[in-house]
């Protein structure tokens, strides 16, 4: 049975299915030999011969699944134009090509899923999951109350409303405001974007809480793989 080259990339290890279109049409790809640009492209799933950078994917590469507690200034994109540090960059050592599942700001710290599960990093990634995703925020500026229930009940951000979401005041630090903020949107820059609609400023930001893994006693940039159980829980997630 034919498939997109683009899933055989991802099943492969190779990078998310959306990642994997983008090396497609970069020209990165070949399929016994020929240059493949064209990101819809399909082919028998068996017998062919598919290289990326002229090295050749390999369909039976075991699956690795970590959780890294982020630390501030490392990006998340799989490679950087500008020579800055990657997530990637701290997984080396496992000598495996791992991608991110959805992204954190460079100086948002805390939970994030890195697999090179690229069907699986997909899916969590597509809006329709729901993901849950608890944030600690601390906000500095006039946020009382009332623009809290404006900010739960939604603000526009690129012209469409954020979905509601539950923002509880947990104290104070270093004289700003410390919130708990729990959404299951990933929009770019979601959180430090809806506290700027309100009159505040985020000056530190951590994800707490990913479809119900926490980062524990990982410091930051510290990472360990996920148990057999949370694997699962991703799978069968609608979280
Ligand atoms: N919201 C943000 O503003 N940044 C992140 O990194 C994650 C959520």
């Amino acid at each position: 049975m034919k498939e997109r080259l683009q899933n055989i990339l991802a099943k492969a290890g190779v990078a998310s299915r959306r990642s994997a279109g983008d090396l497609i049409s970069s020209g990165r790809v070949t399929v016994d030999g020929v240059r493949v640009s064209e990101k819809g492209f399909r082919l028998e799933q068996e017998g062919h011969s598919v290289e990326v950078d002229g090295k050749p994917i390999s369909a039976n590469v075991p699956k690795l699944y970590f959780l890294l507690n982020k630390p501030k200034g490392v990006i998340t994109t799989a490679r950087d134009t500008h020579d800055r540090k990657t997530v990637a960059d701290l997984f080396e050592k496992e000598g495996a090509r791992l991608f991110t599942i959805g992204r954190l700001d460079k100086d948002t710290t805390g939970v994030l899923i890195v697999t090179n599960d690229g069907d699986l990093a997909h899916r969590l990634s597509h809006p329709s999951f729901e993901i849950d995703k608890e944030y600690e925020a601390l906000v500095e500026g006039p946020i009382g109350p009332r623009e809290v229930r404006r900010l739960e009940r939604g603000v526009k951000l690129d012209g469409k409303q954020t979905s509601p979401c539950l923002i509880v005041r947990i104290g104070e630090r270093n004289g700003a405001q410390v919130f708990r903020l729990r959404i299951h949107e990933g929009r770019k820059r979601q959180v430090r974007r809806m506290f700027e609609k309100a009159g505040g400023v985020v000056t530190d930001l951590k994800r707490i809480r990913y479809a119900g893994l926490e980062t524990g006693k990982l410091k930051e940039g510290e990472y360990r793989k996920l148990t057999d159980k949370e694997i699962d829980i991703l799978k069968r997630s609608d979280i």
